[in-house]
């Protein structure tokens, strides 16, 4: 049975958090209109704006919320307001303490190049093509050398990077699963020709890629692939790395789509709850100003209706209507080109929940 009614925790956050969540809800409210479901929200504080009412930047309130949702829609966090603060006071701490407190292991992060907005990506026309671009980034977010084991004594330092099998399989199993929605093919990143890590990686990779026969898979070094990317990241469909790679190569590749207000993210763990958020931050320089682009997060509303509770159609809706809204042209001033108009974020809003 196909449940209707969802929980969403949302966290506007600082910045133009607010004004982006806003809109997103808009659509939100408008597929459940259309389709017969009823989101129901629950407003939460974190970051900078946690900070201000309660002196912390990740209330146990807000935690235990989104543990009881059936997922969350996060804004941004941070702002200059802020910076003073050190260590755990930092409004980024609410994010590594959702991250940790759900368990989100896997972050998704889908690079993708509308064909309407060509014109922004670096790379040559020749190597885009006509089509546009679509990479999904599969990182492992809690483990390797970002949580291995570390230490200095002043003239020397260390880092070191750990994976366990049961790390590498339930990431490589998330990726598999969310190659079966989309081309059908894996590309594992690792640098097995030096590092332990790496093998035991493609060993894993190799048995789970036995439960997916339908998805093609292959293992490519983390070096070549920063090259492939630029080189012709048309052959991409599912990449799969561990943290540090992940974390370099996503951002490698969600540049060759210009633009930072574009992008959407979504970090799922074990259990049901996953998160959403666009990958751009509080952007305090034009919050408040009706500019910000809205799209980065309605995007990431399309990957919870599709990820977290497999509304497949009702994903495809919202991604659909963003992409003839911006066929008819519309642009907010963060991908204008020289000359045109621009729309504010909530005309952009209103145009996306119209179409
Ligand atoms: P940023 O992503 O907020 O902004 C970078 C540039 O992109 C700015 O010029 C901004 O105006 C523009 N921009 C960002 N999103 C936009 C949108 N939707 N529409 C139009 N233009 C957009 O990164 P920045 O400036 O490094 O950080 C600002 C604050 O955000 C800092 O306090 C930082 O710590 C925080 N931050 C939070 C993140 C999060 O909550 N996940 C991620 C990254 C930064
Ligand atoms: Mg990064």
């Amino acid at each position: 049975r196909i449940q209707m009614n969802y929980k969403i925790a949302v966290i506007p956050g600082d910045g133009i958090g607010p004004d982006i969540i806003k809109e997103a809800q808009r659509v939100l409210e408008k597929i459940g209109e259309v389709y017969g479901h009823t989101f129901e929200y629950s407003e939460l504080l974190a970051g900078g704006a946690a900070l201000d009412a309660e002196g912390i930047p990740l209330p146990q309130k807000t935690i235990d919320e989104c543990k009881n949702s059936d997922s969350v829609l996060l804004g941004a966090v941070g702002g200059p307001k802020w910076d003073h603060l050190d260590g755990k006071m930092r409004p980024e701490q609410a994010l590594l303490g959702l991250r940790s407190g759900l368990g989100l292991f896997a972050n998704l992060r889908p690079a993708v190049l509308f064909n309407e907005l060509k014109a922004a990506c670096p790379l040559k026309d020749e190597i885009i093509g006509d089509d546009g671009l679509d990479i999904m980034c599969v990182r492992e977010l809690t483990g390797g050398i970002y949580f291995g084991k570390r230490g200095t004594d002043g003239s020397k330092a260390f880092d070191t990077l750990e994976y366990s099998e049961e790390e590498v399989k339930r990431i490589a199993k998330q990726a598999f699963e969310i190659a079966m929605k989309r081309d059908k093919k894996v590309t594992s990143v690792d640098k097995a020709n030096i590092l332990d890590t790496s093998r035991l990686w493609r060993k894993v990779v190799e048995e789970v890629a036995k439960d997916y026969p339908e998805v093609t898979y292959e293992h490519m070094y983390v070096d070549n692939a920063a090259m492939q990317l630029v080189r012709y990241p048309k052959q991409f469909d599912v990449i799969l790395t561990g943290n540090m790679f992940g974390d370099i190569l996503s951002d490698e590749a969600s540049m060759i789509t210009g633009s930072i207000g574009m992008l959407p993210s979504a970090s799922l763990g074990e259990g049901k709850v996953g998160m959403y958020e666009p990958i751009h931050g509080s952007a305090p320089d034009i919050a408040g100003q009706n500019i910000a682009n809205p799209i980065a997060t309605i995007l990431s509303t399309a990957m919870m209706l599709r990820y977290s509770f497999s509304l497949e159609k009702e994903a495809d809706a919202i991604e659909n209507a963003v992409k003839s809204v911006l066929a008819k042209g519309y642009r907010t001033k963060d991908i204008v080109g020289t000359g045109e108009q621009s729309v504010g974020t909530n005309e952009m809003g209103d145009l996306i929940v119209q179409e």
